[in-house]
């Protein structure tokens, strides 16, 4: 990696140098196209470095994603928009096949960045007069395949094993086609904490398709409406494991579009739970009583009884007492939640809800009331 960052430092230091330089004087015309340079590999240095975060980001487990229904339609409407400009400049014709209504579960911005860099390099390494034809489809596992064809020049089998390593090029860094080579890893590392998958392929001479996979998902309701409550099943083969029964997460939320993340977030990867839903903090009330949970994630602006209010119930409730509450915080920074407001509570987390955070806290919670119960 030290060579892909000294490349463009030795250029913006080397042409600062010059420009400085009273014993190298330059043309006006020159000073311009060593500035241009600087600016070039400055530019390039960015995204490099912006790349390498990401990477060691997600790499380390660190990366925060945000998962929500997000409507395909539009994602891909803005991509075109910015991907537009830059197929122009090389002749290549970008067609977009329908999207309709569908949704898939994803970091809405980590989503596009994926998308741009398939684009980008679908339009970079293509011809002149080439196309780039994206489409979506159903596929295996209730999942949606975006794929991304362009009729380029195609990998070699050589290319094709080295091509998700990161800094490679294979080859391309001789031509001219601006890149770091950290993309595709990136984007692979990235839909894979986001539950998809990646793939891709290549015929030499013909072109190359690349493709991810991501969960399909309902479109996010309006705000507002009452989910009500509902018992969901936990999937089968689950209950009987290891001998235990199913674990039950009661969550009280009155937004549906949150709603809807954190069902699609648990039926996805925790088998093991069953999840309650409350609308309300009566209801909540309700049902904690009868079901006996283990463990309850309460949105704390609710409609009428309010969370704070709900969780001091709770706690007075004989049958309720023990239960550990997680509070759901809007507030865009865990920091600006009032102390007192979530004094009591097991543990509070913010929306929107991070990944990594949501499955500790829920693991850590059901660690904690399990050995208070034995
Ligand atoms: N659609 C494509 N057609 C041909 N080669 C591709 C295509 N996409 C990626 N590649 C090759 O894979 C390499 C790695 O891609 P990527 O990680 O996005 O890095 P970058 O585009 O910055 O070089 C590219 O440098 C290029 O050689
Ligand atoms: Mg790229």
């Amino acid at each position: 990696m030290s060579h892909e960052l000294r490349t463009p430092l030795n250029a913006i230091i080397g042409f600062a140098q010059i420009l400085t330089s009273d014993k190298l004087p330059s043309s006006p015309q020159e000073k311009k196209v060593f500035s241009n340079h600087i600016l070039q590999s400055g530019r390039h240095l960015l995204t490099l470095i912006n790349e390498i975060l990401d990477l060691a980001k997600v790499e380390a487990g660190m990366m925060s994603l945000s998962l929500e229904p997000v409507p395909l339609a539009e994602v891909l409407q803005e991509c075109q928009v910015m991907l537009e400009p830059q197929a122009a400049k090389g002749a290549v014709a970008l067609r977009f096949g329908p999207a309709g209504n569908q949704h898939v579960l994803a970091d809405r911005t980590r989503l596009k960045q994926i998308l741009i860099n398939l684009l980008s390099n679908a339009v970079k390494y293509n011809r002149e007069g080439g196309t780039v034809e994206v489409s979506c489809a159903q596929a295996e596992k209730g999942r949606i395949r975006i794929s991304v064809a362009d009729n380029g020049a195609g990998l070699d089998s050589r290319q094709m094993a080295a091509i998700f390593q990161p800094f490679n090029r294979l080859g391309q860094e001789t031509t001219g086609a601006e890149g770091t080579g950290i993309g595709l890893v990136l984007s692979k590392r990235l839909v894979e904490a986001m539950q998809g998958a990646i793939g891709f392929a290549s015929t030499q001479g013909v072109g190359s398709t690349f493709w991810i996979e991501l969960g399909r998902c309902a479109p996010a309701e309006a705000r507002g409406a009452e989910p009500g409550y509902a018992i969901l099943p936990a999937p089968s083969g689950a209950a009987g494991a290891a001998g235990h029964g199913p674990k039950k997460l009661l969550y009280v939320e009155d937004n549906a579009a949150n709603l809807q993340v954190v069902r699609e977030l648990l039926l996805r990867r925790r088998d093991e739970l069953e999840l309650l839903v409350a609308g309300d903090g009566q209801r909540a009330l309700e049902l904690a009583r009868r079901h006996q949970p283990q463990l309850i994630m309460l949105g704390l602006n609710l409609p009428g009884l309010d969370g704070a209010a709900t969780r001091r119930l709770l706690h007075e409730g004989p049958r309720t007492a023990h239960i550990p509450v997680i509070a759901i915080t809007a507030s865009a920074r865990p920091g600006d939640v009032l102390p007192g407001l979530v004094a009591g509570f097991f543990r509070y987390i913010s929306k929107p809800l991070d990944l990594h955070a949501f499955g500790e806290a829920i693991d850590s919670a059901l660690r904690v009331g399990a050995s208070c119960n034995e």
